[in-house]
Formats: C-alpha cells, sequence, structure tokens
C-alpha cells in the first residue's frame, strides 16, 4: 500500500515540506494542502489553461504535472505574483481594458500574459493571440485580452 511521498519545494518563496498522494496534481496540491486556490482547476485534461502556474521560471499546466514532480522545484502562483507586484501592469491593463468578465480564466491567462511580457520585446496581435492560444475564455472573444497584454508589452522599454 502506498502512503505517499515527502515532497519540498519553494512556493511563492516559501519552502514548503508535505507528504503528498502519488497521482495528486499540482494544482490540487496548491488548492487543497495550502490554500492556494488563486489558481483554477478547469477541465484537468490539459486543455482550459486556467490552472497555469510557472515552475523553476517556466509555465506549465498544474492539472497536468504531479505534486510529486514538484519536489525540489520553485512553483510561483498567481497569489505570489500579485504579491510581488510583477503582474501590476497586467492587472490594471486588464482592469481598464474590461478583459476579464467571470474572471475564472484570468489567473491562468496572467499567468500566460506575464510569460510573454518577461521576454520583452513588442509581439505583434498575432504572436500574443498564439502565445495565448492555451488558454480558454468563454466570456471576453479574446479582443479585450490582447489589447491588454498588447499595452503593456509595448509599453515597457
Ligand atoms: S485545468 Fe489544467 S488545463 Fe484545464
Ligand atoms: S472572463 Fe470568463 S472565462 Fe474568461
Amino acid at each position: 500500500m502506498e502512503h505517499g511521498h515527502d515532497i519540498t519545494l519553494t512556493v511563492n518563496g516559501t519552502t514548503v515540506s508535505r507528504r503528498v498522494e502519488p497521482r495528486q496534481h499540482l494544482v490540487d496540491f496548491l488548492r487543497e494542502d495550502l490554500g492556494l486556490t488563486g489558481s483554477h482547476a478547469g477541465c484537468e485534461h490539459g486543455v482550459c489553461g486556467a490552472c497555469t502556474v510557472r515552475v523553476n521560471g517556466d509555465i506549465v499546466r498544474g492539472c497536468l504535472m504531479l505534486a510529486v514532480q514538484a519536489n525540489g522545484c520553485k512553483v510561483e502562483t498567481i497569489e505570489g505574483l500579485s504579491d510581488s507586484k510583477e503582474l501590476a501592469g497586467l492587472q490594471k491593463a486588464f482592469h481598464e481594458k474590461n478583459a476579464l468578465q467571470c474572471g475564472f480564466c484570468t489567473p491562468g491567462m496572467l499567468m500566460a500574459a506575464q510569460d510573454l511580457v518577461k521576454r520583452g520585446g513588442k509581439p505583434t496581435r498575432e504572436q500574443i493571440r498564439e502565445h495565448i492560444s492555451g488558454n480558454y475564455c468563454r466570456c471576453t472573444g479574446y479582443q479585450a485580452i490582447v489589447d491588454a497584454i498588447e499595452e503593456v508589452t509595448h509599453g515597457q522599454g
């Protein structure tokens, strides 16, 4: 009988040690064990992007990665990037452009958008659309989201 694995990782700058079930996914670990409910669990099949988090600097789908696979990793969530103000520019632009309605997709969308912002440069609207193509939004039609990301990426030096 499997009794789980002990993992130690960094979550939003804090070292966390927990015992996890072998099949538990990272997004469920973050939400249920750590109370970090900003990352949403939507499709849970790698399709919608609502669960997007950052692991060792790269965005991943938290519903596809197992918690045990995050052992030793540096995990950052929407909560961490909000607290550090890394997302401040995007959050402001999303509000100003009405790029969120129900808000379900928004945390994952912001994580994906910030991944593009931190690369620097001025992506075209096509490149922005391509970058967020794995993040589904039922509400906005994407136009306002692309507007917001364009404003931030084109406003940076
Ligand atoms: S919940 Fe992970 S991609 Fe949909
Ligand atoms: S704002 Fe509702 S899913 Fe995007």
